[in-house]
């Protein structure tokens, strides 16, 4: 292992009605609230009306910042900072998934400087401070609920980067399985394959002796694995949800992943695929992470998609070459996927060939190569593209 330090102040508020606990943590920060929330869903579940009746029972001066659109853009970002410091906000709540979440740690720490958030955004610049937020969690994902990263789409440049700093660790995340109820099978499914898509970063890894870590990556995609199908035939039952949910934020809140460096090389290309066709990020994913497997798959890493594929996917070794193994597991990786009716193709968004260089010029935008596990260059994200056709 790497030596590390790890930490994460996040307070989680797991389980039915821990709205109740609201107040008591909100009022911790003062009274000037911004509520920022997405395109109304939380308006037609009755989320909204919870929250506001619970931030009522404080006498809170509550702001608003609708219309976080999903890959949320810098101009909400923007508009969300003028509105911190016009009014003097306190403290910021998001209600929704990954992307108000992600735009809420935005505003944070535009709130709190005169520098440029892209600025920030692009590592061009650091942030010193930030507003203090908590976050309501609706969509089972990215993890963002209980992790310091945030992704941002400037749309004027086409451009999707990730970012992150200590500063915006939720001071708390309330976790009701009954609120993600509502999602979308669509939107379900993308969570799903987020999911599994950030243990396979942590799993890709170059850092030697790392058992521990490898098996809580191997439980959390077993356990997803096993609830996927049967929360998708029953949506609102509570068991399945919450078991998706502890897994979306156990699978991004830095515990598995301890003493190693993940990968990131798929969600680096995802983000330029999404950067410029603004597709689901978990539908970018599906397609992509199979075709990155098959891509750096070698003969010094074999081993690596071995366990995997025998641990599981219970491949059954016997008779059969390493790299044999390796590729059933890649194989029954794109068949669960399909099974649970994720995309498998850029075709599925209407992407064609036309795009591909486009794409594979934003991933590397910021650094001419990427990814741990291998690094890749511009014609590995080109070769990877063409291949998901
Ligand atoms: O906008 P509303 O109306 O709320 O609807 C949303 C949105 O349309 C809907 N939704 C959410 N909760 C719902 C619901 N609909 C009905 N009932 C509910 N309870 O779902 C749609 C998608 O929401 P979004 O927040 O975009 O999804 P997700 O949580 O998957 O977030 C995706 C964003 O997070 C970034 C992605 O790149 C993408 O921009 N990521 C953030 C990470 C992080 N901060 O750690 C890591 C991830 O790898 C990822 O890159
Ligand atoms: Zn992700």
């Amino acid at each position: 292992m790497d030596n590390f330090i790890f930490s994460n102040p996040t307070k989680l508020l797991f389980g039915k009605g821990q709205i109740d606990l609201l107040p008591k943590e909100v009022s911790r920060y003062g009274k000037k609230i911004l509520l920022v929330y997405g395109g109304g869903s939380i308006k037609r579940n009755g989320i909204y009306d919870q929250v506001m009746e619970k931030l009522a029972e404080i006498d809170a001066d509550v702001f608003e910042l609708p219309g976080v659109e999903p890959n949320p853009r810098l101009s909400t970002v923007q508009k969300g900072i003028e509105i911190c410091k016009r009014e003097g906000i306190d403290f910021l709540l998001a209600v929704g998934g990954g992307s108000t979440i992600d735009c809420t740690k935005a505003i944070a720490i535009g709130a709190k400087t005169d520098i440029d958030v892209w600025d920030i955004i692009m590592k061009k610049e650091s942030a010193s401070d930030a507003l203090p937020l908590g976050t309501i969690l609706t969509l089972a994902a990215t993890g963002s609920e209980m992790n310091a990263g945030s992704v941002i789409t400037n749309w004027e440049i086409k451009e999707k980067h990730g970012w992150g700093s200590p500063l915006v660790y939720p001071k708390f995340s309330i976790l009701d399985p009954t609120y993600t109820f509502s999602v979308p099978k669509d939107q379900t499914i993308y969570g799903i394959v987020d999911i599994m898509s950030h243990v396979f970063e942590h799993y890709f890894h170059l850092t030697s002796n790392t058992p521990m870590q490898d098996r809580f990556c191997e439980s959390i995609l077993q356990t997803v694995i096993e609830t996927a199908p049967k929360l998708l035939e029953e949506p609102e039952n509570y068991e399945y949800r919450e078991v998706m949910m502890l897994s979306g934020t156990y699978a991004l809140n830095g515990m598995v992943s301890v003493g190693l460096r993940g990968d990131w090389a798929t969600h680096n290309l995802e983000h330029a695929v999404s950067a410029v066709h603004d597709i689901p990020h978990g539908g970018g994913l599906a397609i992509l992470f199979p075709n990155w497997m098959k891509h750096v798959l070698d003969e010094e890493n074999v081993d690596r998609f071995k366990q995997l594929a025998i641990r599981v996917f219970n491949v059954d070794p016997t008779g059969k070459a390493d790299k044999e193994v390796a590729l059933a597991g890649i194989e029954e990786l794109r068949a669960f996927w399909n099974r649970i009716g994720a995309p498998s193709r850029l075709s599925d968004y209407d992407i064609g060939e036309d795009s591909l260089e486009l794409m594979a010029d934003k991933a590397v935008a910021v650094r001419e190569q990427y990814g741990v596990f291998k690094k890749l260059h511009r014609e590995d994200s080109l070769a990877i593209l063409q291949a998901s056709l």
